[in-house]
């Protein structure tokens, strides 16, 4: 009965890479090792009691020893083994070392006791992230979380600190590299890439792509509800941002507008009416000798004054 117990991962940055400690002493713990790093395997207490033992490899012996003595280790160029505290560090590790890691001890009469073991996997860390965001045409922005190196990364965002929710995210979910996100959301934006050997974050300030939502009906009984780009934006003038409150007490701008128009019309048709009032008194009086009947006639249409001109 070999449970997979819950392993033990301690991070650490050293100079030379990444560090890990895995604790193996109960039976069956799966650990992580980092591409090029190093792993502190500890598989015992302390050999200082133990009469006899032997590390293994998958099937191959690579140390053996008694009491605080080693008698050989086939990786001595780059591991290190405490009998004190039955601490084995690797370092330098390759995709090769991954595999099951075995401890056999033996008693005074020289038989083997309950061999413990753990396996080990490599994996390379996430060496770059690269985060890049975009406008898109109707005012979301578009983030992208690259990473390179690293085996399985798994991406994750948040803003402002949080986990991203649906009312900020057009597409994608919080665990995907791409995602859309709505036209209002703005603060820190962070993308985080991690393997089980390491934990790597990028983080950009966004602002929303100059976009506001405009809402408002026009003179002519169109109604306006739609993201459009602030500094281009003529429609509907009166601006989002003001509060409802000072809108009830103001009046409304787009009201002002209309009224505007509807005057300027009104005195466009008195203008032009006028106009060609002038004109025809000018022309029955210069041009047309014509009796009171055909004045009075001519003066109620104007499309006989223009038939006889
Ligand atoms: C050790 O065993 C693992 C499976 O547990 C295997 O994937 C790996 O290739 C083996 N390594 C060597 C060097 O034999
Ligand atoms: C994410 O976007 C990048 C570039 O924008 C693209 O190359 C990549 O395939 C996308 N990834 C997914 C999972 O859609």
């Amino acid at each position: 009965m070999k449970a997979v117990v819950g392993l033990l991962l301690m991070l650490l940055r050293v100079s030379h890479g990444v560090e890990i400690y895995c604790d193996g002493r109960q039976d069956g713990a799966q650990c992580y090792g980092a591409l090029g790093g190093t792993v502190v395997l500890r598989l015992m207490d302390s050999a200082s009691e133990i009469t006899k033992y032997r590390w293994k490899f998958n099937t191959t012996v690579i140390l053996n020893g008694k009491t605080n003595r080693i008698d050989s280790n086939l990786i001595a160029n780059r591991s290190v083994f405490t009998p004190s505290k039955g601490t084995f560090r690797i370092n330098d590790l390759s995709r090769t070392d991954g595999g099951v890691y075995t401890l056999e001890t033996f008693d005074s009469s020289g038989r083997v006791l309950e061999p413990r073991t753990l396996q080990l996997f490599i994996q390379a860390p996430v060496s770059s992230v690269r985060l890049v965001t975009e406008c898109l045409s109707q005012g979301e922005m578009r983030a992208s979380c690259s990473s390179e190196g690293g085996d399985s990364p798994q991406y994750s965002w948040t803003l402002g600190g949080r986990t991203l929710t649906h009312t900020e995210l057009l597409s994608g979910n919080h665990e995907t590299n791409n995602i859309t996100l709505k036209q209002h959301v703005s603060g820190r934006l962070v993308c985080s890439v991690k393997n089980n050997v390491s934990h790597v974050s990028k983080e950009e300030m966004i602002s929303n792509c100059g976009f506001i939502f405009i809402n408002c009906t026009l003179c002519d009984g169109t109604h306006i509800s739609q993201w459009v780009f602030a500094a281009n934006n003529t429609l509907c003038i009166e601006s989002t941002t003001v509060p409802t409150t000072v809108r009830d007490t103001t009046v409304d701008p787009s009201l002002l507008i209309c009224g505007l128009l509807f005057a300027v019309a009104v005195l466009s048709v008195v203008g032009i009416a006028m106009f060609f009032h002038l004109k025809m008194r000018k022309y029955k009086k210069t041009k047309v000798p014509a009796t009171s009947r055909a004045m009075e006639y001519s003066e109620n249409s104007f499309s006989v004054v223009e038939l006889r001109s």
